[in-house]
């Protein structure tokens, strides 16, 4: 599928035909996406998905939780990656791909410094790195940035250590940051004000984005197209507002007929009903939904539905999706 971008540039990041896995048990994909220049890319579904896997995979580090690629394409502006090596990746990482881990911990190391940590990986002279730093502090928004430097992660607010990750993924002047859930801990004031500086920050320097967020208020207000995940793969994907007011996918259809609360997780997969399947049993030659779907056929047990153009612009990986847009 060609996302239909109002610049018409070639996408920043084009995923074709990715498998990647973890171990004989965890096996995801084909996951096709694209990511164009201005733009935000949301991933969104329920917890266990796969959405995480997806991100350390676009961003080269899915090896160190002892996965691998095994086959498709990863193009970051019109460069393969998918079978780089990890000088090649963490390459590109300091070039041109910004990461911010799920969980702002996880990406510091909680017994040093945020200044250490970020000069350490900013390029020039003591003086120059000092001033980078400072002035990531302050591009985001940061009222006092040599305090923040000088602070230990523990030492920041859950707001302020979103914007610490965000300075880290902008520290390359990247073309693209893959963001994992970057407001989910905190706050809906300080969500909206985190959510409010990525925008900015996407717009000013014509980013493209990828954004994970398992709450469809986050990605119906910051996303152009979005990626509907279920069991490892894209079940439905394109422009946000088609796909949220007009879902073709009957598990998209599901989580948006959930009620307003759909933003807390638990209700979320409380929501459907039944419990999606253990990675294991992802694929087994039927669609990944069947068992909770109320659609489900035969058909749907003895064949994978492949992710097709159900209308403009828009995919679906359902054998049924003009039943679920007629209904
Ligand atoms: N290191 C690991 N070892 C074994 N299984 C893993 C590992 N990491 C993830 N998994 C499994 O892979 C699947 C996808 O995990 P992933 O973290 O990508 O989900 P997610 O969609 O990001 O969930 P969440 O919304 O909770 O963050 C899950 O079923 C998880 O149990
Ligand atoms: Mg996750």
């Amino acid at each position: 599928m060609t996302l239909h971008t109002a610049s018409g540039a070639q996408p920043t990041l084009r995923v074709r035909d990715l498998e990647f896995s973890l171990g004989d048990n965890v096996r995801l994909g084909p996951i096709n996406l694209e990511a164009a220049p201005g733009t935000t890319l949301g991933v969104v579904g329920e917890t266990g998905s796969g959405k995480s896997l997806l991100c350390r995979a676009l961003v080269g580090m899915l090896s160190l939780t002892g996965g691998t690629i095994d086959a498709g394409s990863i193009k970051f502006q019109g460069e393969e990656y998918a079978r780089a090596d990890r000088r090649r990746w963490a390459h590109l990482r300091q070039r041109r791909v910004g990461y911010m881990p799920q969980a702002s911990m996880a990406g510091l190391n909680p017994v040093r410094k945020v200044g250490g940590q970020l000069t350490e990986i900013l390029a020039g002279s003591r003086a120059a790195k000092v001033e980078k730093a400072r002035l990531l502090m302050q591009q985001v928004q940061m009222r006092d940035p040599d305090q923040v430097l000088r602070s230990y992660p523990h030492e920041l607010s859950g707001g302020m250590r979103q914007r610490v990750m965000l300075a880290f993924a902008l520290a390359s002047d990247p073309a693209i940051v893959v963001a994992d859930e970057p407001t989910t801990a905190l706050d809906a004031t300080v969500q909206n004000e985190v959510l409010r500086l990525i925008q900015q920050v996407q717009k000013e320097r014509d980013m493209a984005m990828v954004l994970v967020s398992h709450d469809m208020r986050v990605i119906r207000r910051v996303c152009d197209q979005v990626a509907v995940m279920y069991g490892g793969r894209i079940v439905e994907m394109g422009p946000t507002t088609t796909v949220l007011s007009t879902p073709s996918h009957p598990y998209t259809k599901a989580l948006l007929q959930a009620d307003p609360m759909l933003a807390q997780r638990k209700t979320m997969l409380g929501a459907i009903g039944g419990a999606p399947r253990p990675p294991a049993e992802w694929r087994d030659g039927g669609c990944v939904f069947r068992e909770r779907c109320p659609l489900a056929t035969e058909l749907c047990a003895s064949q994978v539905p492949e992710l097709r153009t159900v209308r403009e612009g828009a995919t679906a990986a359902c054998h049924y999706a003009e039943e679920v847009l007629a209904a």
